[in-house]
């Protein structure tokens, strides 16, 4: 049985537990909006067209912040389409998922459904395929308070206070070959600048997100963020991470290791901003927005998308609607130990998406709406993370990884607050159960009030809608705590969280 031991300080604080690590991701793809959040007539709907048994299961899900509309999708996107009386709203094509927009919801409903959910708005602005106007125009619209032409006309769509909207993401993937109106760093970088400037000159504390590589993997890393950084270092907050994580050809020890690649790619990012501000002897520091984020059967899609011969232009059809195992919902609650980490330059992330998109909610068209594997280990992290993250000292064995080298077999974040801690684990062991000591004495912690693990037999099990609840977390009876070390046991392949009082 392996065996790990971790010391916990309560001196050791990385950073304060922000809020905005726990964010989401809604766009405009396939079925995440329409028969997602939204699907009139159903018997859940409210009177907006909302379903309220999905925006009870967000509220359980803990996320704060949610990106919108896109993704690829904002490329495309004019904001205009999306107000206003919805009978008059075009319908359009959106070319990034090849399926038609009836604009049906727009910034005003989504608003409204952010207030049901108690979240937070970031919004995304096309400088793919627009230009610094109409992204001044959306601004004015949504945050102006009145007595302009465009804030009059938000009231009068019914919409009397500002939607006050602090994060402003740049554009999406912007040297993706795939994106609508992809451009060169150096391009990117020149017009990143001046929206962002012209945006400041209307409100200087807008909090502003440029595009970072859509990918540590794509062959511009690193170069790109430096040369966008180097344009837009005085005008922007953050740069943003996307990564998305999948287990290739059978190797399920690297892809349970996802997150000590995360953790290097955050490094990386941060390092290069920090060379760009050293370079321009700037006082600032620029933080990373980590707004894309999951487990995507990417490889999958890929190859349907090749073989697709149905070129028919559909409203909402069912995109990635991938379907998540035990072991997904590991590499999961792991990646975001490892945001939690990193809490120091990651001050916002969003798990991408929120329903049925790589979504850890499911829905059925005039039917339920569930919990996938995944929807576990982020709800439970957002309820008990609290204070502040702090860093833990871990001796554990390790094993080698084909794709990320030596990883430990044992992985663990905590969190404390006045009376609280919490401690999150998991065990990439793929055979063994892993006995871990926790030295709790540096946090005066004397209770275990609460263990959750989330494990199964079969690794591969999921929840769906034939078996909603097939796998749920379960109470760990092995946590105790006596003489300030916390005894637990952490089944093969499981994550697992303690609450301390
Ligand atoms: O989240 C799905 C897609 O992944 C987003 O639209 C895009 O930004 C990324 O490539």
């Amino acid at each position: 049985m392996p065996r790990a031991h971790i010391e916990l300080d309560r001196k050791a604080v990385v950073a304060p537990v922000r809020r905005r690590t726990f964010g989401s991701f809604v766009e405009h793809l396939g079925r995440c909006v329409y028969t997602g959040i939204y699907e009139p007539g159903h018997p859940s709907a409210n009177e907006d067209g909302f379903r309220m048994d999905v925006v009870d299961l967000v509220r359980e899900l803990g996320s704060t912040t949610v990106r919108y509309p896109g993704g690829n999708f904002v490329s495309g996107f004019r904001w205009e389409d999306s107000v206003g009386p919805r009978e008059q709203r075009p319908v359009r094509r959106d070319l990034a998922w090849r399926s038609l927009e009836s604009n049906q919801v727009g910034l005003d409903e989504f608003a409204r459904w952010l207030k049901l959910t108690d979240s937070e708005l970031m919004l995304a602005v096309n400088v793919a395929t627009r230009g610094i106007l109409p992204a001044l125009d959306l601004l004015e619209y949504a945050n102006h308070p009145s007595g302009t032409t465009l804030s009059d006309l938000r009231i009068a769509n019914g919409t009397p206070e500002p939607h006050d909207v602090r994060m402003w993401c740049l554009g999406n993937e912007m040297d993706g070959p795939w994106q609508t109106g992809f451009m060169t760093a150096d391009d990117y970088g020149k017009i990143a600048a001046r929206t962002a400037a012209a945006m400041r000159m209307a409100d200087k504390d807008l909090e502003l997100v440029v595009c970072g590589s859509s990918g540590s993997g794509m062959p511009t890393f690193g170069d790109w963020e430096r040369t966008v950084l180097e344009h837009t270092y005085e005008h922007v907050d953050y740069v943003s991470c996307h990564a998305y994580y999948q287990e290739l050809d059978g190797d399920l020890g690297s892809f349970l290791a996802s997150a000590t690649d995360m953790d290097f790619f955050i490094d990386t990012v941060v390092a290069t901003a920090d060379h760009v501000g050293g370079k321009k002897r700037s006082k600032k520091r620029i933080d990373v927005s980590f707004d894309e984020w999951n487990v995507w059967y990417l490889k999958e899609h890929q190859e349907q998308e090749a073989r697709e011969t149905d070129l028919e232009w559909r409203h909402a059809p069912r995109k990635l609607e991938d379907v998540y195992t035990v072991a997904d919902a590991v590499v999961v609650g792991n990646l975001l130990m490892t945001l939690l980490k990193r809490s120091d330059r990651v001050t916002s992330a969003s798990l991408a998406q929120l329903v049925n998109v790589i979504a850890p909610i499911m829905t059925e068209p005039g039917g339920p709406a569930w919990r996938q594997t995944t929807f576990h280990p982020f709800s439970i992290t957002s309820r008990l993370a609290s204070g502040e993250v702090i860093r833990p000292v871990i001796e554990a064995p390790v094993y080698e990884t084909a794709r990320y080298g030596e990883a430990s077999l044992v992985d663990a974040v905590a969190t404390v607050d006045e009376d609280r801690a919490a401690v999150f684990l998991v065990n990439r062991d793929q055979r063994e159960t892993a006995h871990v000591t926790i030295d709790v004495r540096g946090l005066g912690s004397s209770r275990v009030v609460e263990a959750l693990t989330l494990a199964d037999p079969d690794v591969y099990a999921k929840n769906t809608l034939a078996e909603q609840d097939r796998v749920t977390p379960a109470a760990n009876a092995s946590a105790t705590l006596a003489d300030g070390t916390v005894t637990v046991e952490l089944p093969p392949v499981s994550w697992t969280a303690i609450a301390l009082r």
